[in-house]
């Protein structure tokens, strides 16, 4: 049978996501974002991106729609994100979706938004470009377009400004196992509030990144949360960021008081190596202790280059196969959740109905 084409609706936070798939095939994935709106407030305001997502996604279906070169009525499916993310930005997708699965008389979707990062991993680009240069990053799996299967069990690190989650995946439908999670704030938030510490602007993780290229890892020793024998007892696979967080924060308060001017690259590396350490030791902890030799990594943090780099050389010395998928499918997108829906079409799973709401604590 032909491969099912499935549109996926993301609006969990502030990205109107929408994604095209033909099976694992990457028709499209518009994207509309509405983080310049949030930059002046330091964070994601819940009430814009909610009010951003009504005005965005018709545009952004359409948009999508157009660059797959399908119409409407070739979907076979619609699927959206249901949860976990903010309460009045994920109505809007789940009430989009609806209307427009009522009206093409398509049966509809409904998928978990952490799972669905997992879904972005399966996709190949139709067209792989053919170039010399590898973009950036690609160098951990192939040029895009030439990436594989994916092996399942697979350990997932999913790590983004709303969660940071080390799931155990033995089947992407029907058994992900949470072996654990932050406790407090999330890496993406930890970034963002550091680097408005150090003055630079939001989304801080990007600029972060960029600053820490020219400081030096080892001129701070910061926290790693978590990682005393006796919290591994408890939190073996979670996370803490807050402490890392206040901890540079009184680092810079001390060097201010003191009158002296913040080394601000040296800051970032330092900071930068405490998360990517953590991280990745404790993901590919989990994949030892499982006897899982796959790593998989998701989310806008995953596009941090010391998380890539970390994560590249820890799995190679544990012999542990590492997975990344190209940045524009790290970030929120909806061809991740087109991508999670189509398999749902394929194994024939029964369509989600019409009757579930936006749910924005979904375990
Ligand atoms: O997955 P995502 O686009 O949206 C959420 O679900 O949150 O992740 C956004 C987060 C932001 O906190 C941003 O600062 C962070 O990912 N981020 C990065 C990098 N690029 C984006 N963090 C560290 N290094 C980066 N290069
Ligand atoms: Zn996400």
């Amino acid at each position: 049978s032909a491969e099912p084409v499935v549109l996926g609706i993301e609006t969990s936070c502030d990205e109107t996501g929408v994604g095209i798939v033909r099976g694992r095939v990457l028709l499209a994935n518009a994207v509309a974002s509405s983080m310049d709106e949030h930059a002046r407030f330091g964070g994601v305001v819940p009430e814009i991106a909610a009010r951003a997502h009504l005005e965005s996604l018709t545009p952004t279906i359409e948009r999508a729609v157009a660059d797959a070169g399908i119409r409407l009525d070739d979907l076979d499916a619609v699927a959206v994100t249901c949860g976990p993310g903010l309460a009045g930005a994920l109505m809007v997708g789940v009430s989009a979706a609806k209307a427009l699965a009522i009206a093409l008389q398509k049966p509809l979707y409904a998928v978990n938004h952490l799972v669905g990062h997992v879904g972005a991993d399966l996709l190949r680009d139709p067209d792989p470009p053919r170039r010399a240069d590898p973009p950036r990053g690609a160098g951990l799996r192939g040029v895009a377009g030439d990436v594989g299967e994916l092996e399942l069990p697979t350990v997932a690190l999913l790590v983004s400004g709303g969660h940071t989650s080390l799931l155990l995946v033995r089947d992407l439908l029907d058994d992900v196992e949470l072996l654990g999670e932050t406790i407090d704030d999330a890496a993406g938030e930890a970034f963002d509030k550091v680097a408005r510490l150090l003055g630079l602007p939001y989304p801080g993780g990007p600029e972060i990144d960029r600053a820490a290229a020219s400081g030096d890892p080892r001129a701070i020793a910061f926290p790693r949360g978590l990682t005393r024998a006796k919290d591994l007892e408890r939190h073996r696979y979670d996370f803490s960021f807050s402490g890392l967080k206040t901890s540079v924060a009184r680092w810079v308060e001390r060097r201010e008081a003191d009158g002296g001017s913040i080394p601000v690259a040296d800051v970032a590396a330092s900071f930068r190596e405490a998360v990517a350490d953590v991280l990745t030791a404790k993901a590919i902890a989990a994949c030892r202790d499982h006897g899982v030799p796959r790593l998989l990594l998701g989310g806008g943090v995953a596009a941090n280059a010391r998380v890539r780099g970390l994560a590249a050389e820890r799995a190679a010395a544990a012999g542990v196969a590492l997975r990344v998928p190209p940045l524009s499918l790290c970030t929120d997108n909806g061809a991740m959740i087109a991508s999670l829906g189509a398999q749902l079409v394929a194994a024939g799973h029964a369509p989600s109905g019409f009757a579930f709401g936006a749910d924005s604590t979904l375990p």
